[in-house]
This record gives C-alpha cells, structure tokens and sequence, in this order.
C-alpha cells in the first residue's frame, strides 16, 4: 500500500487529497493542553521524546490525519548552535541576539548540532514505529532567512526589521549566518529522516519580506542547496517548502528550488495557485485558518472551494498557516468531513 501523502507527492492526482493541518498538535485541542502541562514547559515538552510523540499523535488518533508532524520547533536548531532560547508565555520566543562577526563567530559549527538534538530524533524514531501505516511522518525545519530573522531580533517581529537591517549595514556577516544554517539545516533535516522522517518540509515563514534580488538570494538560493543536498544524501525524498506570502514568487519556486511541494499560504486564490502553481507539480495548503475559529456555512463552502480548484493535480489538503488557540475541534472534523464526503 503506497500512503497518499507519498502518492500526491510523487505526482499524482488523487480523488480524493489526502490531508494533514499546520499546528495539528496545539492549544485548541485540550489533550495538548493537559500533556503541555505535564511537561511545564513548552520547551521541555520539546525536548522529551515520550511527550513530544505523544502530542504528535493526539491530533492522528482524534482525527486520522494522514500525516503526522514531528512535534519540535524552527528555533531549536539556533539553541543547538549556542544560542540563549526561552519562551514567554502569552509573548512567544525570546533569544539571545546575533547582530556582529564576533556574535556569529562565538556559535557553535553546523556538525555540533546533535548534541542538543538527539531527544528531536529520539522523538522521530518512537513516531516511526508507533505511526499507523497509512500515516506519512513528516519532519521539518526552519528555512535560514526564517530562523535568522528571529536570530538577529531575538524574537518575534512584524517586518523583520532587525535582519533587513543587518543584511543591509554587514551582508558578509548576515550571508555567513545564512551559510551556517543552511549547512546545520542539512545536518538536522538528515538527521530526522535517518531516524524515519519520510517528508521533510522547510517553513520560511517570513519569505514575503524579501524583496526581488533578496528572495532568489535569501529564500530560493538556500532552499535549493539544501534539497539538492537533502537529496543527494537521501535519493527520492521528498521536500515541501513554504516560502509564505512569496506572492507572484510562488511562481516558478519548485522549479527553481527542486522542491517537491510548494505550500500555499491563504493570500493567493486557488483559483490562482492552481493556473500558476500547480502546474509544476503538488500544492498543498490555502485554506484561511480563521475558518477554523468561526465555523459555520463558510467553513464548509470555502473547504469545497479549496478542493475543487485544486482537483486537476496533485494536491494534499492543508490550512494556509497554523491553526490558532482559539480554533474549535468540532470545525476540524466539520472541515475534514467537507474534503472526504
Ligand atoms: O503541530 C505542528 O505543526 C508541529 C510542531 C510545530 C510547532 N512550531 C510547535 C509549536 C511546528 C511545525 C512549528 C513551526 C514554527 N515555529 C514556525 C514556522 C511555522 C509558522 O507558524 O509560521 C515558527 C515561525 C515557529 C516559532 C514559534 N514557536 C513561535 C513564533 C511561537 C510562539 C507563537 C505561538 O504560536 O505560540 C512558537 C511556539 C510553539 N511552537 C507552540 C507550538 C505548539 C505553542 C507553544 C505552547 O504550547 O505554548
């Protein structure tokens, strides 16, 4: 039996998509909540491989998703390379800053990671034998342009400023952070898929702040070194990259990266992504996850929309970024029922 995630990413156009969410494991599903506080912290949870697998099938045995996502974080590679890293409740991530040659020099190299990373494969090797068979395993990481706006900011922020900045007054300094973690991101991501991983997916999440010259510079050129990289040291597996908010960007980004599956944040059409995008190959994703907080009629319409635009190829249904705190386990069901009937 081939999985269906397995199947859309090779190509194939499927009756019916096959369907995992952004954020499946998290705060609107009180199971999350109840072993998120059994753990005390988020980054313990993150770190202990009993709980991490069991927070990554909470949301495979609720609602049979057919993928599983690792449960861990973009910002654990950055602690793995000696940066401070702590969380703050109701704020997000805090980190120590990387703003000088001397800051990027003091981190650690790209093959020191697993150290702090070998709990992240423990948790990946527990998953692959406790996984249903039909469920796909999918591991991940941050894209560099992505973990080092969080790097140089030491948090959070709305336009990435800090890094803008940074790549702008020092770009030798801000290029050897992005060649460091382009290089740990190979480690890491083979890491996972020697422990069992058998799709890994690279979320650079802020790839709409970059603008022309910077995107092919800063979000393509790593993506592609990485999945020719990925590649060559694991022959046909399969990558999905998320270059969020790329926009008109989205065009032509498998292609040019060698990426299997490009995801689609909500701010294209399908209509669109579907012409423009999928013509190269899988899409997954697009699906507005405040749906998932309102629910109702639209919830329902909108999820048909999503399928039928993307019905003439390969497609895995997916949301167009996380689901929220806030969103309701019940709409979940009710959107899953809307793909499948
Ligand atoms: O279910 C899954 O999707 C797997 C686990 C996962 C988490 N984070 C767990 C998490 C994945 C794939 C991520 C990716 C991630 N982390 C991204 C890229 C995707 C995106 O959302 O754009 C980014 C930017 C981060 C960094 C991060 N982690 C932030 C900014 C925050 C705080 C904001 C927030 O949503 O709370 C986190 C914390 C985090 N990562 C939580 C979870 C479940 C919430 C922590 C908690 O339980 O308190």
């Amino acid at each position: 039996m081939t999985k269906t995630i397995l199947s859309a990413l090779a190509g194939q156009t499927l009756p019916v998509p096959p369907i995992w969410m952004m954020r499946q494991a998290g705060r609107y599903l009180p199971e999350y909540r109840a072993t998120r506080e059994k753990a005390g912290d988020f980054l313990t949870l993150c770190y202990t491989p009993e709980l991490a697998a069991e927070v990554t099938l909470q949301p495979i045995r609720r609602y049979g998703f057919d993928a599983a996502i690792l449960f861990a974080d973009i910002l654990l590679l950055p602690q793995a390379l000696g940066a401070d890293l702590w969380f703050v409740t109701g704020e997000g991530p805090r980190l120590s800053t990387i703003t000088t040659a001397a800051g990027l020099a003091a981190l650690k190299p790209a093959d020191a990671i697993d150290e702090t990373l070998a709990p992240v494969y423990e948790t990946v090797r527990i998953l692959a034998r406790a996984l249903p068979r039909e469920t796909t395993l999918i591991g991940f990481a941050g894209a560099p342009w992505t973990v080092a706006t969080y790097m140089v900011a030491g948090r959070g922020t709305p336009d990435q400023g800090p890094a803008h900045a940074l790549k702008a007054a020092d770009r030798a300094t801000f290029q050897g952070l992005i060649d460091l973690l382009t290089e740990a991101t190979v480690g890491y991501l083979s890491a996972q898929v020697a422990a069992g991983a058998e799709v890994v997916k690279l979320f650079d999440s802020w790839a709409g702040s970059l603008r022309g010259q910077d995107f092919d510079d800063f979000a393509m050129a790593p993506a592609k070194r990485i999945i020719a990289e990925l590649k060559a040291r694991h022959p046909g597996l399969p990558v999905i990259a998320f270059p969020r908010e790329a926009g008109a960007r989205y065009t032509g980004f498998a292609r040019a990266t060698g990426a299997d599956c490009v995801a689609l944040d909500n701010s294209v059409s399908a209509e669109w992504a579907a012409a423009n995008v999928q013509k190269d190959g899988c899409v997954q994703g697009n699906l507005d996850p405040a749906l998932l907080v309102a629910g109702g009629e639209r919830l329902v319409s909108e999820t048909r929309r999503v399928v039928r635009a993307f019905s003439g190829g390969p497609h895995i249904f997916n949301l167009g970024h996380g689901i929220t705190p806030d969103a309701d386990p019940d709409n979940v069901q009710r959107m899953i029922d809307a793909v499948r009937e």
